[in-house]
């Protein structure tokens, strides 16, 4: 039986989802726990999208599979023709296209480290060889980067902002490092958090546009509140997207992911408050970290990676057992921090009322053993 399983999978560890509300309710018997664990919209999801999957007919045949109306929607958005975007059953789904279409066994993919695990994971099952690049001062090392290409790279993801960290690349080092790599490597560029960068973060529709074998993915999982209909899309070249197109399934895009996505892409009010929210809760999570003495980096998406003076491991747990469920940042190659994602202000509040206790505890350890020591 065990000689069944394809020699690159049998060393496999698969992807294991952060603790969910229901885990929690009936482990701790906590009855409203509080999840900050998976970078979702704290406010829920457009009401425009709602309203719209409330009307979905048709349900009994087949939709159309090129969504074509839908593609010239996002297309326009960047000036681009339909033929210029991939859509896929999440951007998790365009990921592992990308590799089903370019990658062969003994082939490299160049990644940062720490940095989003599906990279990572996708690699293994494509028996591709994962060329780990560790961050600089949390931030991927571009220079380091483009070094590590060989002529067996095939893929480069830059996860921009990036997760677990949260951090974003310097547009200058951005656009100098995609003139730089190679034309006969694919530059993926995962813009998953896209919406909540700065006005002067890079654009990797920009970089797209200068460099063709480049590929933007996007996610109607974030901004939108949108991840259980499983929606991504992504931006290139007619180039790239035909063979990518070619290896899908037939009918990846379900008929009510693609209405809700119409329906999103207007539902401006609900953009800015989320994004509105965002800001705000940014800016009282680091006043509250600064204030508890904690380092955090510096965030341009939706969530922030802050440190703790404890196993990552043991604060998650200690959290979890008072009801708020975070990423620990030991399993994501981050050891010694948490990967807290934004919420509504009452969860922000009650987060930090937690964490606040439980570092007057770490350090009232410390001090005592400090004492008798
Ligand atoms: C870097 C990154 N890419 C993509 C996604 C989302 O994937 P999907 O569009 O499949 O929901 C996430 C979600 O956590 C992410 O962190």
């Amino acid at each position: 039986m065990s000689d069944l399983l394809r020699k690159s999978l049998r060393a496999f560890t698969p992807y294991k989802p952060g603790t969910t509300v229901d885990e929690v309710r009936r482990t701790y018997g906590i009855a409203q726990p509080i999840k900050l664990s998976q970078n979702e919209n704290p406010l829920g999801t457009s009401p425009r999208a709602l309203q719209a999957l409330h009307g979905v007919d048709a349900l009994s045949v087949y939709f159309e599979d090129d969504h074509r109306a839908l593609k010239t929607r996002l297309a326009e958005r960047y000036g681009l023709g339909p033929q210029s975007v991939i859509l896929g059953h999440g951007s998790n789904e365009l990921v592992q296209l990308a590799f089903t279409a370019f990658v062969d066994p003994a082939d490299e993919v160049v990644m940062a480290q720490p940095s989003f695990g599906l990279f990572k994971k996708d690699a293994a099952i494509f028996a591709a060889r994962a060329v780990e690049v560790p961050l600089r001062d949390g931030v991927h090392d571009l220079d380091a980067m483009l070094r590590a290409v060989t002529a067996r790279t095939k893929l480069v993801f830059v996860c921009d902002p990036n997760n677990p960290t949260g951090t974003r690349v310097e547009p200058e080092a951005f656009e100098r490092f995609a003139a730089a790599l190679s034309p006969d490597v694919l530059l993926v560029i995962d813009q998953a958090y896209r919406e909540f960068m700065d006005a002067g973060a890079t654009d990797g529709v920009d970089i797209l546009k200068r460099r063709p074998t480049t590929l933007v993915l996007r996610t109607a999982s974030k901004i939108w509140g949108l991840a259980a209909v499983r929606f991504g899309y992504g931006y290139t070249s007619p180039e790239i997207a035909r063979p990518m197109n070619s290896v899908r399934l037939p009918f990846n895009v379900a008929r009510p992911a693609a209405v809700a996505v119409l329906a999103a892409l207007d539902d401006v009010d609900f953009i800015e408050r989320s994004l509105e929210n965002n800001e705000r809760g940014k800016r009282y999570l680091y006043g509250e970290f600064a204030r508890l003495g904690l380092r955090a980096y510096p965030t341009a998406a939706n969530f922030i990676a802050v440190e703790v003076e404890v196993e990552a491991d043991a604060a998650y747990q200690a959290l979890l057992e008072r009801g708020i469920i975070v990423r620990s940042g030991d399993g994501l190659g981050m050891p010694g921090r948490l990967r807290i994602s934004i919420g509504t202000p009452d969860e922000n509040a009650a987060f930090i009322r937690e964490l606040e206790a439980l570092v007057a505890g770490w350090r009232g350890r410390v001090a005592e053993v400090g004492t008798v020591g």
